[in-house]
Order: structure tokens, then C-alpha cells, then sequence
């Protein structure tokens, strides 16, 4: 599982580096307008962060292929490192994954709702299909059936492409996911922390340390003692 975090905020960005086998981050328009900042220098704190051999996918804006191949150009000059542009996956998104294919340049293919568009996607060329769990789930579709339809079109059409599932907002659906052999995911901070969180935990620590310092002293560690 290859774990990114869905966010252009640096000091969240900073903590779960910190914390946690962090593999990328992923951005998208609302992710860069909430923080409301200078967008390539924001972005370039973030390759500054992660560093350049972590993934990094920005989304182009364009709406023509030609247009997309410019913005895929421009943004590998200016931020570079293991770089992924997210595309939609329009017809000209299409035709600009097939274009950067050929060039070289890696790409994601986002805003997918369908199995048939992250087949296409795949077969155009794109490294990740990104297919937005939650945003099914509150459609009445579920989310995570549609990532393992995902995964076995890659595996019966033998497509290098890896599932990059988004949009989540629960950890039962990061669950779901993951046991259908989703490839990685990307997940908001808050969502990362909940992944770890459980009480019984929380209280099996608290009873370790409690009965350890009975014995060995308050806030003494193994280090502390001959
Ligand atoms: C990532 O590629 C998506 O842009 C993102 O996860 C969408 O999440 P949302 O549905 O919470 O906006």
C-alpha cells in the first residue's frame, strides 16, 4: 500500500512525514484555493518537504489537450522531481495522457466515477487512476466496488497502472478498499491519524506504563536502568 496525503497544508504535511511511510502528497484546485497562497510557491514548499523522490500530483487546468501538455511542460520545469500531473478524465484528458505518455512525463488520471473511464485512462497511458470513493459512496454507489472492478481490469488487461483511490472520509472505506488490493491511497491527515486510532490501545499503553513504573520508577525507560 503506498499511502498520500490528500493536502497542501505544510504543517500537516510536516507532521505525517514525520510520523508516518508517507509516499506523496496529491493536491487538487480546492485543495490549492482553500489554502489560498501563492500557488508555485506553495507547491514548492511541499517538493521542499517530501523532498524530490516522493510523489508529488498537481492537477493541470486545461481544458484542450494542448493546452493540459503545456501546463504537464511547465509544471515539470518549474517544480520537477517524481512529479504526476493529475488529469481528468475528459476526451482532451485523454488525448493529453496519450501525448505525455509519449513524452516522458507521468500522469494521474482523476475525477473518475467508472470503471470503463479507468480502463481508458490506463490503456492511454496514466501511471494512477484516481476513482473518488466517498463521492460515489453519497451517490448510492459503493465506492470501493468500483475500485476492485478497477483493479481486476488492470489485472485481466495486464495494465501497469496503479489504483490511487480519493476521496475518503471514513476509515471504513479505506478498509474496503485496501482488501480488494487497491494499490495506494490518498487520505486527508485527519483521515491518516484515524487509521491508527483505537481506545483498547490507547488503554493497553497507559496499563504498560502504569504497571512498569510501580517497579522501575515514574518515567524511567529501558534505557534508564543497568
Ligand atoms: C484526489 O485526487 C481527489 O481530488 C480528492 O481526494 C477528492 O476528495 P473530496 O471528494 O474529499 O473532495
Amino acid at each position: 500500500m503506498l499511502y498520500l496525503l490528500d493536502t497542501a497544508d505544510l504543517v500537516a504535511i510536516r507532521r505525517s512525514y514525520d510520523l508516518y511511510p508517507i509516499a506523496g502528497v496529491t493536491t487538487n484546485p480546492t485543495i490549492m484555493a482553500r489554502e489560498n497562497t501563492k500557488f508555485l510557491p506553495r507547491i514548492n514548499e511541499i517538493r521542499s518537504i517530501i523532498g524530490v523522490k516522493a510523489m508529488l500530483h498537481v492537477q493541470a487546468l486545461s481544458k484542450t489537450a494542448d493546452k493540459i501538455v503545456a501546463e504537464a511542460e511547465y509544471l515539470n520545469e518549474k517544480v520537477g522531481g517524481n512529479l504526476y500531473i493529475k488529469i481528468p478524465v475528459i476526451p482532451e484528458g485523454i488525448k493529453a495522457m496519450k501525448i505525455l505518455k509519449e513524452k516522458g512525463v507521468k500522469t494521474t488520471a482523476t475525477a473518475i466515477f467508472t470503471p470503463q473511464q479507468a480502463l481508458m485512462a490506463a490503456v492511454a497511458g496514466a501511471e494512477f487512476l484516481a476513482p473518488y470513493v466517498n463521492r460515489l459512496d453519497n451517490m448510492c454507489v459503493d465506492g470501493a466496488s468500483i475500485v476492485r472492478e478497477i483493479v481486476q481490469l488492470l489485472e485481466t488487461y495486464h495494465l501497469p497502472a496503479k489504483v490511487l483511490a480519493a476521496s475518503f472520509k471514513s476509515v471504513e472505506q479505506v478498509h474496503k478498499v485496501s482488501l480488494y488490493g487497491c494499490q495506494a491511497i490518498t487520505v486527508s491527515p485527519e483521515i491518516l491519524d484515524a487509521l491508527l486510532k483505537h481506545p483498547m490501545t490507547d488503554a493497553s499503553v497507559s496499563q504498560f506504563v502504569q504497571d512498569w513504573e510501580k517497579v522501575y520508577g515514574e518515567g524511567k525507560v529501558t534505557t534508564d536502568l543497568g
